[in-house]
């Protein structure tokens, strides 16, 4: 394997994709992870960085077994492994990507919850949520607080002001139309926050009633669908700023976004909806016609049999959805049918991604 030095000092390694790289000595002489630059017990630096030399150089190197061994002006040393260099010259996460979907599905993403004791069960629903923002989970309990136990299998619980976690039931005086028997357009929750919840976990402890059943929607695949259909709609989704309004006796919580987010590079960030709470900024009548032509179009997508997934949550099931990307419903119920109660709870995006990371690492 051939390696060198260039005019700059950097080494050029002629190996797989590093010939692509030209690596720098201070790049690679901040990454030196033995016991006197590292802590082995949690892998964080023991120097500051910024105070290594700035004209530092390599001194020796060579390559032995696909390991590189280098030598620096300060007379440090190291080995690095070439496919870990590899993999994080080219940025390579192991989170793996978005896939959108439609209503199509052969095999729901259903999980059974007396296997997620095993590591690599655990990582293959983590594969699925990062992929679909969604899976089922079969086979827990009816009890109260499943819910939270379940969430905290990948990290700590977001508290709002519904509380550590929420119960879904017709109630008097409702708080929130999602506590009465009415149906629920698809939705994300609480856009009204800064920043909204990441991930919404919905435990069905009974559902007896007649109605009440779910539908999920893949905002991603809505979005990509509109920006090729209706690119002028989606223009106006993407830079409109909506309000997102809460109001109830102890609080108003309020926030603004646009109903489809791209980044600066436009690739889609994330959706929000809720017919129920969103209020339309002031614009010129042409400008907000064409405004609410758009709305409507996604609404009318949110809802159609191409994109919604519709199925029913028996007690003992949860699912856990992106609530950032992918929108939730429920139809209307009957309360004299029969009792119907969820428990519902969010935790961040953190806790899924890490937890990814962790298994993989592990595996
Ligand atoms: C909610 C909600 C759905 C349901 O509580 O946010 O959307 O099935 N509930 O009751
Ligand atoms: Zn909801």
């Amino acid at each position: 394997m051939k390696i060198s030095l260039d005019e700059k000092g950097c080494l050029n390694i002629d190996h797989s994709d590093l010939k692509n790289f030209s690596i720098h000595p201070l790049w690679l002489r901040e990454r030196l992870n033995t016991e006197k630059y590292l802590d082995q017990n949690n892998y964080q630096r023991l120097y500051e960085p910024s105070l290594l030399d700035p004209e530092i150089k390599f001194q020796k190197y060579f390559i032995e077994d696909n390991i590189l061994k280098v030598e620096f002006t300060d007379n440090s040393n190291g080995i690095f492994s070439l496919d870990k260099l590899n993999e994080e010259l080219k940025s390579k996460d192991i989170i793996p990507k978005k896939k959108s979907w439609k209503n199509e599905f052969k095999e729901l993403p259903i999980y059974d919850f007396n296997n997620l004791s095993e590591e690599k069960y655990i990582s293959k629903l983590l594969i699925d949520f990062q992929e679909l923002g969604f899976v089922i989970v079969k086979n827990t309990s009816a009890e109260e607080g499943t819910v939270i136990k379940f969430a905290e299998m990948f990290g700590p619980v977001r508290t709002t002001n519904f509380g550590k976690h929420f119960d879904v039931v017709s109630k008097p005086k409702a708080n929130d139309l999602a506590y009465t028997s009415l149906g629920i357009k698809a939705h994300t929750d609480n856009p009204y926050r800064k920043p909204m919840p990441g991930i919404q976990i919905l435990h069905c402890i009974a559902n007896e009633a007649k109605g009440g059943d779910s539908s999920l929607v893949d905002g991603y695949a809505v979005a990509e669908h509109l920006k090729k259909e209706e690119p002028e709609m989606y223009e106006i989704l993407t830079t409109t700023n909506v309000l997102f309004k809460f109001v109830d006796q102890d609080i108003i919580l309020e926030n603004y976004g646009k109903l489809i987010e791209l980044d600066d590079s436009g690739n889609y960030v994330q959706s929000r909806f809720s017919g129920r709470l969103d209020y339309v900024p002031y614009l010129e009548p042409e400008q907000l016609e064409s405004f609410y032509a758009a709305r409507k179009k996604l609404y009318y997508l949110y809802e159609s049999e191409e994109f919604e997934l519709n199925f029913r949550l028996e007690s003992g099931m949860l699912m856990m959805f992106d609530n950032i990307r992918v929108l939730h419903g429920r139809t209307e119920y009957d309360v004299n049918t029969g009792f119907r109660h969820l428990q519902g709870c969010y935790i961040d995006h953190d806790s899924t991604e890490g937890k990814l990371r962790r298994l993989k690492s592990n595996l």
